[in-house]
């Protein structure tokens, strides 16, 4: 399972890719917002460092909704990097052009997610990443992970080539029970990635390890 992080913050990238276990990066407008970065030669300019930074798949997401621009969009964001893929809302306009970006050579990442049907549709148009939100659907009351396990299920038994990259991930358990599910790709804000480290029979473990070392240094 690929691990990708969703932040637009490149303090918490660089991190997460010091650790060696990073292979990509997902960003969206709420994301860039939150970093305070403002224009279109800003935005570029922050994808073109994210695609310095890491060596994998870096999601640059579209906020045009008509296919026309989406597709112009699109082929602005994917000629500022190989690595960047195109992130495309699940909306009808958007699998038209996850259509049109397939069979022109573009990468895409189908975004907002939230059933299996979706995902099907996403699949069908070629699209190289589904992203179902888990903690979203967590959060109106469904279950996030249970879409990941059927949307997995679906596409192993059509043999869809589109990964499943679970995102909206709030916690490490998520990270956990999706790859337990067969996600192709998790995608997590820093916190939940670190948490995976945190055992406290560990720290209890090293702390007793720590101290007989004394004894014989
Ligand atoms: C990633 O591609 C999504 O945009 C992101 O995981 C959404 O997460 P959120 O539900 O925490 O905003």
């Amino acid at each position: 399972m690929k691990f990708f992080i969703d932040t637009a913050n490149l303090a918490q990238i660089k991190e997460a890719n010091d650790l060696g276990i990073l292979d990509g990066v997902t960003t969206n407008p709420s994301l860039m917002a939150k970093e305070g970065i403002k224009g279109n030669d800003a935005v570029i300019q922050h994808y073109k460092t994210i695609c310095e930074m890491v060596d994998g798949d870096i999601s640059a997401e579209v906020v045009s909704t008509k296919f026309e621009d989406i597709i112009e969009e699109g082929k602005k964001l994917a000629a500022i990097h190989k690595n960047i893929v195109v992130k495309v809302p699940m909306i009808k306009d958007g699998i038209k052009a996850i259509k049109w970006f397939t069979d022109n050579g573009i990468a895409t990442n189908c975004t907002l997610c939230f059933s299996a049907g979706q995902a099907i549709l996403a699949a069908k148009a070629g699209a190289k990443y589904i992203s179902p939100f888990i903690g979203r659907i967590d959060d109106s009351g469904w279950d996030g992970m249970q879409l990941i396990g059927q949307i997995v299920n679906i596409y192993d038994i059509q043999g869809y080539e589109t990964q499943v990259l679970a995102a909206s991930i709030r916690n490490a358990n998520h990270i956990i029970q999706a790859a337990e599910l067969g996600a192709h790709v998790i995608t997590s804000p820093l916190e939940p990635i670190l948490g995976l480290l945190k055992h406290p029979l560990t720290d209890i473990g090293l702390a007793k390890f720590l101290e007989d070392a004394k004894k014989f240094q």
